[in-house]
């Protein structure tokens, strides 16, 4: 073949062969999300930057290779990279991450509390794993969907103002949380090592780290039943979800759903 050819053969292959995923920001506030994505597990990443500005009712759309791995999209609030000699965590109110608004390739995981979307395609048994995690806390509702009627993944509600107080925050200019801690990352056992809060040292099983044993898991739980809301939510039934890797599934993220 030509290379003329060829390269119109690779393209096409290559297109046919990626996922089409896509980002709306419903919310009537700008918010910078952010995609991060663990390069130790596989270097395979979306076509599109680490992070972006997103205006009220925008949507972009992107590529993502078929077996993205321990991918990560989140929304950051309040975020201000120009007042910043140094931009990174701290220009955004929550969500922030290393890098400014280009979240490090490496290192530019958010800083709690944030709502995270996350997803490993073609995971084990050849399934598609996502799920909207509370496991570092609350910044924004979202929603995970699908083209291909698996089941949706969401927290649909703001979980900042009637979060419990030893939660609540941050709060913005207005006193308005823009956030909800998990026990966790709040300290509430004071040990964060070994901790029922976050299954760390000697509550690091599903055995000894009981959704019981979490402090504040109903007040996540019971209002968004869809999310992963501590780090062994699996048994719940309602926290990780997951689409036949066959159907290449394109997926939408929306804020404020
Ligand atoms: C957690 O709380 C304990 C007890 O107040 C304190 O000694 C410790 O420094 C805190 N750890 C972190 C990571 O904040």
């Amino acid at each position: 073949m030509k290379s003329v050819q060829l390269f119109a053969a690779s393209l096409l292959l290559s297109q046919v062969s990626a996922r089409t995923f896509t980002v709306i920001n419903n919310c009537p506030l700008t918010i910078w999300p952010a995609i991060f994505t663990d390069l130790n597990v596989a270097q395979n990443v979306p076509n599109h930057p680490t992070g972006w500005e997103a205006l009220p009712g925008s949507r972009v759309s992107f590529t993502v290779p078929d077996n993205w791995k321990a991918g990560r999209i989140w929304g950051r609030r309040n975020c201000n990279f120009n007042s910043n000699t140094n931009p990174g965590p701290n220009s955004c109110l929550d969500g922030g991450c290393n890098g400014g608004l280009l979240c490090d390739p490496n290192t530019g995981t958010g800083l709690p509390p944030a709502t995270v979307a996350e997803w490993t395609l073609q995971g084990d048994g050849n399934r598609d794993y996502y799920d909207v995690s509370l496991v570092d806390g609350y910044n924004l509702p979202m929603r995970i969907d699908n083209n291909k009627g698996c089941a949706k993944a969401d927290c649909p509600v703001d979980l900042g103002p009637n979060c419990p107080d030893p939660l609540k925050g941050p709060f913005d200019a207005n006193g308005f949380p823009v956030g909800c801690r998990s026990a966790c990352d709040a300290n509430l056992s004071g040990n964060p090592a070994d901790s029922p809060n976050c299954c760390s040292g000697s509550h690091n099983t599903p055995a000894t780290c009981p959704a019981a044993g979490v402090q504040y898991y109903s007040y996540f739980k019971q209002n968004c039943p869809n999310a992963y809301a501590f780090a062994y939510d699996e048994s719940s039934g309602t926290a990780l979800f997951a689409c036949s890797s066959t159907l290449l599934a394109d997926f939408t993220l929306t804020f404020c759903p």
